[in-house]
Parts: C-alpha cells; structure tokens; sequence
C-alpha cells in the first residue's frame, strides 16, 4: 500500500521565519533526554514501552546493519526533546506561526482526506553527531486508548493489525528542519514495509508531512566524522552556551561540546484530523471508548484464527511478544 505525503519546500515563505525558530530553538535552551511515559499494566510487563523498535533495531542493528554492544546502541538512540506546543496552546512564545501553519493545515487533510484539523502538539527533537533513530511508526490514538492507558508497543500493533481503524484517531505529523544537515537523513518507507526506503536529506526550511503512524520511518546516523560517541544516558541535557555552541550535560558536567551546525535540529507537528464534529465530540466526551480488556480479547480471537495461541492464554510477557511479532512487521530491506 502508498500512503501520501507532502513535501515542503521552503515551508515558509520568508527566510526570517524560518531564522526565527533557529533563536526560538537557542531561547528555550535546555533539552532533556527522551524518556517515555509508563502506562502500569498487567500485559507485558517488563517491556520497555517501545519495545518492537528497540527489538528490531538490536536484531537489525539499524538500517546499516552495525552491530556494536547493547550500550553504544542505546546512547545512538537516546536523543533530546522538548515540547513547544500542547495542543493548540503555546509553551514558548514565538510558535505560533508553526503551531497554525496553513501549509500543514491543508496537507493534513489531504493525507487523511478529513476536513477538521486540530494541531495535538509541538516538539523539538536534537541529536547529536552519531546518533539516529531506529525505524518506527509512531505511537498512535484511538478513543478510549492512549498512551496513558496502554502501552505504546501495543497501540502500535493495534493500528498494524487493522482490528481497531473504527476507533482509531487519524494523524497527521509534519516534520520541519531549520538548517541543512550532513548525514541524518530522514529515512521512511511509503510504499510500506515492502518497498523501498526513502532517504530525504535535511535540509534549511523544508518539511514534510506523512502519516508516521503508518509510515516506517526513522532517522539516518548524523555525520561523526572523528571520534566518538559520548555514552550518552538518560536524565543528560543537551544546553545552549550561546555563541553557536551546546553542550551535552550530566547535572552541570560537560560530557561532550558541539557546534550548532553539527547537530541534528528538527521540529514535529501532530494534528488529529478528524471527519466531521461528531467524531470530534465523541472522542472528547469519551462517549465511544475502547476498554483495554476488550483490546486484548479482540487481539487473542485474531491471533486463535491465524493459529498463533490455543484457547484463552493468560494476559502475560510471553502473549505480549506473540502480539509484537504478528502484527507488527518491520521493513525486510533496510
Ligand atoms: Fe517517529
């Protein structure tokens, strides 16, 4: 299957808005590391909540097949990131003119083909040089199942199953650069798993807009060309020193320092795009919700008739990688 995407270029008309998130970028200064909210369930606990990436990623060794140990695998993945938007309110002044983006309005609701648009959040990811991001579809919605109800590998098996597309919420996520980069391509395969991968290259105001729900996507490695990975950790932060300069910090030690134009900058937008007002209303008044139970009983009758589980299996580890494993089916080719 081809899903649509949307390229941008320039994304904004004028240069100096463009310039202008550069400095929004330094003002707001201080990125933490990426951790990811816990939803405390039964199913699969002791699973890191993305844990169909990570597995595919340590199996792969990423899109260029390098297999180092388990610990400079991770500090590649552990990027920055901070949120400049929460819904449709500003969380720094200045974003306003990315938060209502026209362009991206309209893309939106062509890739989905749903009139109304309601921008869901706004965040910065930095990385730094060697680092990339795993393939992935992003974590999607549905009503009643989110990431605060459920875990995110299992949303994300929901939406590959095709079993849930009645609750599910479409959306639609723009991904903008404000300089050019070497390396850190952004890397997605719209032909589906099947098909070939995309390299885009990173590039000063551009954008593009894709379902990343559906979509595997990731982040090519960013250009190191001498020495090495920090072993970069969570709970570190990535600092504006000003004068083109950041640090990557461990409390106030200074573990690594970076020119601004050898990071990876760039900015995601995510809107649901809903049909009509209805679908709106009833996803805010949690009139139509999913219940996690009936999630997994869906699950466990799909995965009988395929032949994968016999009768009614506990709710465990063991069922929680059977449901990673059939449903979730990474690129083949990378
Ligand atoms: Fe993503």
């Amino acid at each position: 299957m081809t899903h649509d995407y949307v390229l941008f270029d320039p994304l904004f008309d004028g240069e100096s808005d463009a310039e202008a998130m550069v400095r929004l970028c330094e003002r707001f200064g201080r990125y933490g590391m990426y951790s990811q909210e816990n939803a405390d369930t039964e199913i699969g606990r002791g699973l890191t909540q993305r844990h169909d990436a990570a597995q595919n990623y340590f199996r792969s060794g990423g899109r260029h097949g390098r297999h180092d140990p388990v610990d400079v695998l991770a500090a590649r993945t552990n990027y920055f990131r901070e949120e400049y938007a929460y819904g449709t309110e500003p969380l720094i002044d200045g974003i306003e003119p990315f938060l209502f983006h026209d362009g991206f309005v309209d893309a939106a609701r062509k890739i989905h083909r749903r009139p109304l648009i309601e921008p869901a959040i706004v965040f910065a990811n930095l990385m730094v040089p060697g680092q990339e991001l795993a393939l992935h579809t992003d974590v999607p919605e549905f009503r009643g199942a989110n990431r605060k109800t459920t875990p995110q590998w299992l949303l994300v098996a929901m939406r590959h199953s095709k079993l849930f597309e009645d609750w599910r919420m479409p959306i639609a996520t723009g991904v903008a650069w404000f300089h050019d980069c070497k390396g850190g391509e952004f890397a997605f395969y719209p032909d589906g798993p099947g098909g070939d991968a995309v390299a885009h290259e990173v590039a000063f105001n551009t954008a593009i807009l894709v379902d990343t729900d559906s979509v595997f996507h990731g982040v090519d490695p960013v250009d190191l060309p001498t020495g090495e990975l920090p072993p970069l950790k969570p709970g570190m932060h990535l600092v504006y020193d000003g004068d083109e300069q950041w640090s990557a910090r461990n409390g106030d030690d200074v573990v690594a320092r970076y020119r601004w134009d050898e990071l990876r900058f760039s900015v995601s937008w995510k809107a649901y795009c809903f049909a009509d007002e209805s679908e709106r209303d009833a996803w805010r008044s949690h009139a139509d919700d999913l219940e996690l139970e009936w999630i997994l009983d869906r699950l466990v009758a799909d995965l009988r008739e395929r032949g994968r589980v016999d009768g009614d299996p506990p709710r465990d580890r063991d069922l929680a990688l059977t449901i990673i494993d059939e449903y979730i089916r990474f690129p083949a080719s990378q």
